[in-house]
């Protein structure tokens, strides 16, 4: 389940532009880690580079180390598409897929893996939806579109999708950026009651957002327009919001960035 991540030395390029450079940083099981940090700093890039979703993008390349439980994502014998498997992904923008229901939205992940009996598949689509706390909102209309749901229960839907591939990692880039305060506070109990068995990476421009659902947090910085982005400092989330040990953390939590 929940595995532990080791990354070192980790540098990512789109073609001749390095966008983050030499990240070095660990990130322990059964926890949520923040990123936060200026616009541009690199965030979701890092982000991706955690799953190798990064080297999606045309140009997109990565130099370092990324080890899950001491597996380096990058070894040369490793499949990306098992990589995406073990590291889900939920999105800025809930994403289901519109054309589908509801279940067909939750299922699609293990038709895809192939790696399901029939009778498993009702099991687990309840299962997933009741781990997004969603099910007892969509439960007599799981044959309806994923697409007629709220913002907030779209993301949750999206969430359902990635837990019930039994993900042991989840990335999360501004999972409620899109979101209401209502749909957010659903989200964010939601990740708290998650991180008992996934280790969640999140990351968000909302400070008191940080604040509430991490046990650590990352603040990345550019040391100026069109240097690549750096990881500034990683502590305690409680130490990084009241006593960070770098001057640039500090300007930026309070504000006064920039
Ligand atoms: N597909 C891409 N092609 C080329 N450059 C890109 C691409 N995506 C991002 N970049 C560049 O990489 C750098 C980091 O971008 P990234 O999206 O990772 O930042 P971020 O910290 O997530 O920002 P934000 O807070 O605005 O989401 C930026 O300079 C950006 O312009
Ligand atoms: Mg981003």
């Amino acid at each position: 389940m929940a595995k532990r991540i080791d990354i070192s030395g980790l540098s990512a390029f789109y073609g001749n532009h390095k966008a983050i450079e030499d990240i070095s940083m660990t990130v322990e099981p059964r926890s949520v880690t923040a990123f936060i940090g200026p616009s541009g700093c690199g965030k979701s890039t890092f982000l991706r580079t955690l799953n190798r979703m990064h080297e999606v993008t045309p140009g997109g390349r990565v130099e370092g180390k990324v080890l899950l439980d001491d597996e380096n994502l990058y070894a040369s014998n490793v499949d990306p598409v098992t990589v995406r498997r073990t590291v889900g992904m939920v999105f800025q923008r809930p994403n289901p897929f519109p054309t589908m229901s509801i279940f067909d939205n939750v299922a699609a992940g293990l038709r895809l893996n192939g790696s399901y009996r029939k009778s498993e598949l009702n099991d687990v689509v309840e299962k997933s939806l009741r781990g997004a706390n969603l099910w007892n909102e969509v439960k007599d209309r799981l044959n309806k579109p994923g697409s007629g749901l709220s913002g907030g229960q779209q993301q949750r839907l999206c969430i359902a999708r990635a837990i019930a591939v039994e993900p042991q990692v989840l990335l999360m880039d501004e999972p409620c950026s899109a979101l209401d305060p209502i749909s957010t506070l659903a989200i964010e109990d939601l990740i708290g009651e998650l991180k008992e068995r996934f280790t969640i990476v999140i990351v968000t421009h909302n400070m008191q957002q940080a604040a509430r659902v991490s046990d650590r947090t990352a603040f990345f910085n550019l040391a100026a327009v069109g240097k690549p982005g750096r990881l500034i400092e990683i502590d305690e989330t409680e130490r990084i919001f009241s006593n960070p040990s770098v001057q640039a953390t500090e300007d930026y939590i309070s504000g006064r960035f920039g």
